[in-house]
């Protein structure tokens, strides 16, 4: 594996950020740009594709799968189709390393298919829950073993025969709707997707850029199998869940003013943003355009105090991936921060909540953790020391807080950053963290 090898970072309070930065390609896109182009027919060109541990690991599975994935520079690849009958089954378990994204949509894929298929992460992500879509893809007839808990390896057996399903999916999960959607490609019949909430909409939309009939709204999805995909070429759009961190690290930071090239702005993504303005964040979109159908805008966030909010539930699905550093900002502001609603926070990579209450309260922060969220009193960061549980949002988070901090932090099990942003000690550096490898 190609693991970042570094096992720990010292990161203290550096200099005010400022500059321009650039932070890589959007995780979720860059999964499904890889799905859609192998079952494409042509040639699919990807630019601004994410080199992480996780987006690899699905180029991986589908190389073992016969798809031939040329990779001509770093960021670019050129996925040669082989339709949607045309995978080949392996013998080798297929190991989806760290990611819930990959593990999730090749079930939904992969069950459709004639040849058996068995799905292997590591540590964490065998500790993730797959039920949530091995279920209602067996009530469209997939054959699915797990582990008991429902827990990976998955195996998927070959040869189903799937009829689509009108759903509503138990969880506001984009994973759990576009692994449905993906086996509604093979389905016959209908399959529709309803959500509790409306989650990240990209394998809608990228089903529709390549060709396949697909209606959706907020919250709803519709789709026939028999049809076929053609390839496109991808522009990926850079990781709002990376910019993050380099939005609260500007925001937190006295005298800060850094710019944020071509962020992805997809609606369904930047839910921190309201949160951030609401708690009296000073961000600024500039040159707001379309690149690849999605929107994208440079963002240029300048230092500000921030005071304590009642996170509005409705900005939860849109900002999921983003509570590790929610909850720096909220250790950073003024008063009380309450989070509800986000229960989905403790079956991700590691138990957020959990950790992120933890790793604060050693930082000398007041928290107190609710089953579905926490109550985070703003405050003064001191020095300590931060197991990350290989979590690369926390590691990350906690390198954010570092800067606020009276003393050195020093932050355990860091090498799992490289599944969703590699690089980012060098771009951190370059803004003004002070952080040591
Ligand atoms: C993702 C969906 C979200 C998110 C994950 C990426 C996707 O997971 O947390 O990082 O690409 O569909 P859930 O569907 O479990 O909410």
């Amino acid at each position: 594996m190609n693991r970042e090898a570094v096992q720990h970072w010292i990161a203290s309070a550096g200099q005010p950020l400022s500059g321009n930065v650039r932070v890589p390609g959007d995780k979720s896109v860059s999964h499904r740009a890889v799905m859609l182009g192998a079952i494409a027919e042509g040639t699919t060109r990807i630019r601004g594709f994410l080199e992480g541990e996780d987006t690899r690991a699905t180029a991986r599975v589908f190389a073992q799968l016969g798809v031939c994935i040329e990779a001509p520079s770093a960021g670019e690849r050129i996925v040669h189709g082989v339709g949607l009958h045309g995978l080949r089954g392996s013998d080798a378990p297929l190991d989806c390393g760290n990611a819930g994204t990959g593990m999730r949509l090749l079930t939904g894929l992969l069950a459709a298919q004639s040849f058996d298929s068995t799905l292997i992460g590591d540590e964490s992500l065998s500790r993730r829950p797959m039920r949530r879509v091995a279920e209602p893809l067996a009530a469209m007839g997939a054959r699915i073993d797990s582990e008991p808990g429902g827990l990976p390896p998955l195996r998927l057996h070959g040869g189903a025969k799937l009829l689509g399903v009108e759903t509503t999916t138990a969880v506001a999960s984009a994973q759990v709707k576009s692994a449905l959607l993906l086996a509604g490609l093979y389905a016959d019949g209908e399959t529709v997707v309803r959500e509790p909430h409306p989650t990240r909409d990209y394998t809608e939309r990228m089903l529709a850029a390549f060709g396949w009939p697909i209606e959706f709204t907020p919250g709803a999805a519709r789709l026939r199998g028999g049809h076929r995909l053609t390839a496109i070429d991808v522009d990926v759009p850079a990781d709002f869940s990376s910019a993050a961190f380099f939005i609260v690290a500007a925001t937190l930071v006295p005298g800060s003013e850094l710019r944020i090239e071509a962020v992805g702005m997809n609606s369904r993504r930047t839910g921190l943003l309201g949160a951030l303005r609401l708690m009296g964040a000073d961000i600024r979109e500039e040159n707001r355009q379309e690149q690849g159908g999605e929107p994208v805008a440079d963002l240029v966030v300048r230092h500000a105090p921030l005071h304590g909010i009642e996170v509005p539930v409705e900005l939860v699905p849109d900002m999921i991936d983003e509570f590790p550093i929610l909850f720096v900002a909220a250790a950073c502001a003024n008063g009380r921060t309450v989070v509800r609603g986000a229960a989905e926070l403790r079956v991700k990579e590691s138990d957020r909540i959990a950790t992120m209450a933890t790793g604060l309260r050693g930082l000398g922060i007041e928290v107190e953790e609710t089953p579905d969220g926490a109550v985070i009193e703003g405050g003064r960061l001191r020095g300590g020391s931060i197991e990350s549980h290989g979590d690369h949002r926390i590691a990350m988070s906690f390198a954010v807080a570092a800067q606020l901090a009276e003393a050195e932090v020093r932050i355990d099990d860091v090498a799992n950053v490289a599944t969703s942003f590699p690089g980012f000690v060098a771009l951190a550096k370059a803004a003004g963290m002070a952080m040591v490898q």
